[in-house]
């Protein structure tokens, strides 16, 4: 068995920390909910309740119908002389622009789009490991999912490199940074970096972790799927080299999205065809693009830019030198970032409670900035598919298994048994769901 605190004890320190609460409220953003048409299913007369989030996200209107539009009205390939061409051309522009807002690149040109985080890390890895050579080192971590693990296991086999694998402390389910740091050395090439775990939530310093990649003269590539719907981001500010995310992990449609250091995007070559561009990003958006959820994309940046305006005389003021839809965009995931932690912090008092339960990853109050609102846990007696069906008959939506982070599992000692049931939460989540859930897991689990 893995060595995990005792998960009651945790949740009363969870729950006498919060008497002394904060003095500052965070914001309701249960408004926002009838942004987004999909809340409002039912099964046997009651309104479901998505906690499958960290697989895929509810999209807005704004998404919805920006795809129907874009299909209606502009509907064509790029680069030709004729009206809907053109709004094509337009579309793609404004969605570079719009996704450097939202992760602060310097240039529209950095953002790159792909079907998906993971056809886009194993075609950059591949592209990136055309310079490696035998006995060049990789570092990843057990912490991560198999997406940012299997495509650079995969390159070391074909280039003769050496993957090195970061450890973690199984107690809390954090990176082991000391590991870390010491599996760097003169020979890594690469260190591929999670920011955030999708399964057991927690938040890595991929700031520091960029750093030492850099003293060591490597690359960072850090996966934001997961941290993408739940906190602002700053690639400038981290410095990373690379960073991916999955649109449809935050609100919108399913895409993958790259953000590269444009000087990096420019030299390194590309797998592509003959007449494509040379230039990035186009020398990397190999084929034609997915317009629709291109636009979709776009409508559902403009939902979240909404939502930040109006938080942005509350939140705005942490992102100095930032104006217009990039303030925006930034001020909305503070506010969302502000309102999931006392979710989660419902969510980790209410579930502690259950008999014969444990929680994996970070659950003291204190450390509810080191995580996003993904918590995976077992309970004693049931399996994970059970506790899932239990809820899923409820109207109550969550994955059980190892939702593909099966090192973590396989370390934590529980792939063998079905993983874990994880409930994943996103700004669009009530405190009253967070009752409804944990209330159908007592029911439940009994006793
Ligand atoms: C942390 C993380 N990385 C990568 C992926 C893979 O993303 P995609 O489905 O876009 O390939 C996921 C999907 O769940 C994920 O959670």
């Amino acid at each position: 068995m893995p060595n995990i605190p005792d998960t009651s004890a945790t949740a009363n320190s969870v729950e006498r920390a919060s008497e002394q609460r904060i003095s500052h409220t965070p914001p309701d953003l249960s408004p926002n909910r009838q942004h987004f048409p999909s809340l409002a299913l039912e099964l046997s007369g009651q309104p479901v309740i998505y906690a499958d989030n960290p697989g895929g996200t509810q999209v807005p209107q704004e998404c919805i119908g920006a795809i129907a539009d874009y299909l209606a009205r502009s509907n064509a390939n790029t680069g030709g002389a004729f009206l809907t061409s053109a709004r094509t051309d337009a579309l793609l522009a404004e969605a570079h622009a719009a996704m450097a807002d939202m992760l602060n690149a310097a240039d529209p040109r950095e953002i790159v789009f792909g079907p998906n985080m993971t056809t886009l890390t194993f075609a950059f890895s591949r592209a990136i490991g055309r310079t490696l050579s035998p006995g060049d080192e990789i570092v990843v971590t057990t912490l991560d999912h198999d997406a940012n693990v299997s495509p650079w296991q995969a390159l070391a086999e074909e280039r003769g490199a050496v993957v090195r694998m970061a450890e973690i402390d199984p107690a809390t389910c954090t990176l082991d940074m000391a590991d870390l740091h010491a599996k760097i050395t003169p020979r890594t090439k690469v260190v591929a970096v999670g920011y955030a775990s999708n399964a057991v939530g927690t938040i890595n310093d991929v700031e520091t972790i960029t750093s030492w990649a850099h003293e060591a003269g490597a690359l960072a590539w850090i996966d934001a799927v997961q941290y993408a719907p739940h906190a602002p981001i700053d690639v400038q500010a981290l410095d990373c080299d690379f960073l991916v995310c999955s649109s449809y992990k935050f609100f919108g449609p399913h895409l993958g999205i790259v953000y590269g250091k444009l000087p990096l995007l420019e030299r390194i070559a590309a797998y592509k065809v003959r007449p494509a561009t040379n230039e990035a990003p186009g020398k990397w958006e190999t084929g034609t693009q997915n317009h629709e959820c291109l636009a979709g994309l776009v409508g559902t940046l403009d939902y979240l830019a909404t939502l930040g305006r109006a938080q942005q005389a509350r939140y705005g003021a942490r992102f100095a030198g930032m104006s217009g839809r990039r303030l925006e965009l930034h001020a909305a995931f503070a506010a969302i970032q502000a309102y999931e932690r006392e979710l989660v912090r419902h969510l980790l008092i209410g579930v502690a409670e259950l008999q014969g339960v444990q929680i994996y990853g970070l659950t003291q109050e204190a450390d509810l900035t080191r995580r996003v609102p993904t918590v995976a846990l077992t309970v004693a007696g049931h399996t994970p598919r059970a506790l899932a069906e239990g809820l899923g008959q409820r109207g109550i939506f969550a994955w059980d298994g190892n939702y593909y982070a099966l090192n973590l599992m396989e370390r934590l000692g529980i792939e063998a048994r079905g993983g874990a049931l994880r409930i994943g939460l996103a700004h669009y989540n009530t405190l009253a769901e967070v009752d409804r859930i944990v209330a159908a897991l007592h029911e439940i689990v009994g006793g």
